[in-house]
């Protein structure tokens, strides 16, 4: 499927997807209300679907993922605690340091294996005020993201998902998920969304990426959690007016592109599988779970690698001085896909 304005490959993100005919046919006939008061009909809807499918008792529509994960941790953490994460998670690395400055914590980070952290290494992270002599801050709230986008797009096993959820509780910590691509890692493992998710107090989804839509995320969690974030969001300047205009669109999405996410990963590993085979270019294809394909290239190469792709008219996006990345989605098919591996031979 192609429906929009560009005869470019572009596999920068999967946040470059445009509302396609139908998602804005959604939009245009929204019935929308005023949320900040309370009686959008479709916010309404679109945070009630989104907290049932992920099984819990209520959702907040919030602007970003970004947003979401700020409103989560100020909602369940005190100026002074920690957040345990991992150390390439999008929290610690892509969200302007929000958690130190909007909610005064500090970060224990974990490293990871492509991004999924292990049970106990998070145990070992998790530093208590009580007892240390005041020495430690307060380590009170465990952040998990699935699928882990540095780490690959990968996926965690549902057992670890679990085991580190208990080694929250057993530590008396929140725990959180970065679903911002939880339906990936749904479709990718074969698990429903609500069981990944099963232990965790919070979940914050995106629908601005793989599911296509425009704009927003939905924060879900047990009523008394979103009673908090939902004071935050006020505070945080994000209570918005007749925002059914977008939650139309992700009603949309939910209905309509979860399932074809599938799609997406199928046409990754054809990229990457077929990247990996040419001499110049290296990519992890145990990492290649989902939609994301990391690419490694010669020393200081990324830069110029993305130019000589851009002018076969294939967009990708700059890492690190090694490492590019391209992502597979809605708008990307199988002849893309073809372009893009004729770029990347002709770009050696
Ligand atoms: C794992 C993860 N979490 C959160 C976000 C933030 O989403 P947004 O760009 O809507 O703020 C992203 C964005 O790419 C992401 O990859």
């Amino acid at each position: 499927m192609r429906d929009y304005p560009s005869d470019r490959v572009d596999l920068r993100s999967d946040t470059v997807t445009q509302p396609t005919p139908a998602m804005r046919e959604a939009m245009a006939t929204a019935i929308v209300g005023d949320d900040v008061l309370g009686d959008d009909p479709t916010v309404i809807e679109l945070q009630n679907r989104m907290a049932e499918m992920l099984g819990k008792e209520k959702g907040l529509f919030v602007s970003s993922g970004t947003m979401c994960n700020a409103t989560a941790i100020r909602a369940q953490t005190e100026p002074g605690d920690e957040i345990i994460t991992e150390g390439y998670s999008h929290i610690y690395i892509y969200e302007g340091g929000g958690y130190a400055a909007l909610s005064g914590v500090s970060v224990a980070l974990v490293s990871g294996n492509m991004g999924i952290m292990e049970p106990a290494d998070v145990a070992k992270a998790i530093r208590k005020g009580d007892g240390s002599l005041g020495h430690y801050p307060n380590g009170s709230m465990v952040c998990v993201e699935n699928t882990s986008n540095r780490g690959g797009g990968t996926c965690y096993p549902l057992e670890t998902m679990d085991a580190i959820a208990a080694v929250a509780r057993e530590n008396s910590c929140r725990s959180h998920v970065d679903g911002a691509r939880i339906f990936n890692a749904s479709v990718a493992t074969g698990q429903d969304a609500a069981r990944l998710a099963r232990d965790y107090d919070s979940v914050s989804i995106c629908l601005s990426k793989g599911l296509g839509a425009p704009v927003g995320s939905v924060l879900v969690g047990s009523s008394e959690m979103i009673a908090r974030a939902y004071r935050w969001r006020k505070m945080f300047g994000g209570g918005m007016r007749q925002a059914g205009i977008i939650a139309a669109a992700g009603i949309y999405a939910l209905e309509n592109n979860i399932g074809r996410l599938a799609e997406d990963h199928t046409r990754a590993r054809r990229l990457a599988e077929a990247i990996d085979a040419m001499p110049s270019f290296t990519v992890d294809l145990e990492q290649v779970q989902t939609n994301m394909v990391y690419v490694a290239c010669e020393e200081d190469g990324a830069d110029d690698l993305v130019s000589r792709l851009s002018g076969h008219g294939v967009d990708t996006l700059t890492i690190d001085d090694t490492t590019i990345r391209a992502v597979a989605h809605l708008h990307i098919t199988d002849e893309d896909i073809d372009r893009a591996i004729s770029a990347f031979d002709a770009s050696q």
